[in-house]
């Protein structure tokens, strides 16, 4: 084992060079379906990369645990096939027109096909998913399937208002660190974990996914679109107070608050501008707020991982949240 500490992400790369690789093969065999437009819809989502945080995830948990079998592959391409499929629908949800630096499959492909080549996608995942013939697998993804689908929705009901961060918290933990945390329990069910272990493993997956989701909602408002690969400024525009927003909202002036709920209520930066929102959001130190409470689940993150074995696999895992909460994109 070695003694060196994990500082790249191209060691975490290296670390699991071959698994990755595999997880593609299976990717590309999975995206294959009698109805060549499916087939196109899938192909074009896979090769559209991405960076793949979900299998990775999964891999470091099995292997800390010291599984090194196919299942882990299998259920890693899972994984990245159930988050493809919400990435589908979210972008059709959200009206986004571009996606990993490309066109968005809806803008190409139209609504409707989008709509069904992601329901598709879904039950693709499902399928490989049923080849461990582990009940406990199924449970964990038809929970999360559910609590993604709730989170989407209940997101909808919310548009447009200026929400509470108990409640901002809520749907984030469904619509994004639900994954990151099943992504964990499942490397830890192939590996036979016992609950105590699965349950470190889901807490260090639940805080990083809260930390990811919440500096993506940050990046959304401080990144631009050639770096980040997909709109930037289109949660508010979308009718969504993120973190930073609420916390400008809850503790900036009467008149602070007036032009964030007027930005919600346009859905567009046509009354208050984006520098004025800018400044807003400068004066009350919000996204400086936000990144903090980044900080603070990946710090809960590697608090989680304490009682597990020391290893090259726990070592990738404990540099992870530092980058989740430092990346550009
Ligand atoms: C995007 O996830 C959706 C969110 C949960 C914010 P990623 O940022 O992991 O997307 P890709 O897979 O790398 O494109
Ligand atoms: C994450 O929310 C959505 C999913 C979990 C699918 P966003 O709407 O912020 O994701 P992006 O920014 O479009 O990737
Ligand atoms: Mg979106
Ligand atoms: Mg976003």
């Amino acid at each position: 084992m070695s003694t060196l500490a994990i500082t790249t992400a191209r060691e975490i790369f290296d670390l699991l060079r071959d698994d990755l690789a595999a997880i593609e093969l299976e990717l590309g065999k999975d995206a294959c379906s009698g109805v060549s437009t499916i087939t196109e819809i899938a192909e074009y989502l896979r090769e559209g990369g991405g960076k793949r945080i979900r299998p990775s995830l999964l891999l470091l948990a099995a292997h800390l645990l010291g599984y090194s079998g196919s299942g882990a592959i299998r259920l890693g391409a899972v994984v990245e096939m159930v988050h493809t499929a919400t990435l589908v629908h979210d972008d059709i949800i959200d009206g986004a027109d571009m996606r990993r630096g490309r066109p968005s499959a809806n803008t190409t492909w139209g609504n409707e096909k989008c709509v069904l080549a992601g329901d598709w996608l879904y039950m693709q995942a499902f399928k490989v998913a049923l080849e461990e013939k582990n009940l406990r697998v199924l449970d964990l993804l038809i929970g999360l399937t559910q609590q993604m689908v709730e989170g989407e929705l209940l997101q909808i009901q919310k548009l447009g208002k200026a929400v509470s961060e108990a409640e901002y918290y809520d749907l984030i933990f469904r619509k994004t660190a639900c994954l990151f945390a099943v992504s964990m329990r499942l490397g830890a069910v192939l590996a036979g974990a016992g609950e105590a272990e699965e349950a470190s493993l889901a807490a260090y997956g639940r805080a990083v996914g809260l930390a990811f989701q919440i500096v993506d909602d940050v990046l959304d408002l401080t990144a631009t679109e050639e770096v980040l690969g997909k709109p930037v400024a289109s949660d508010l525009r979308e009718g969504k107070a993120t973190l930073s927003v609420i916390h400008s909202a809850d503790h900036g002036t009467a008149a602070d608050r007036q032009a964030i709920q007027r930005i919600l209520d346009d859905r567009s930066f046509e009354h208050v501008t984006r520098e004025q929102l800018q400044d807003i959001l400068v004066r009350n130190g919000s996204v400086e707020y936000a990144m903090a409470i980044a900080d603070r689940y990946a710090k809960q993150a590697l608090q989680a991982l304490a009682p597990l074995p020391d290893s090259d696999y726990k070592r990738a895992l404990l540099w992870l949240p530092e980058f989740v909460v430092a990346r550009e994109k």
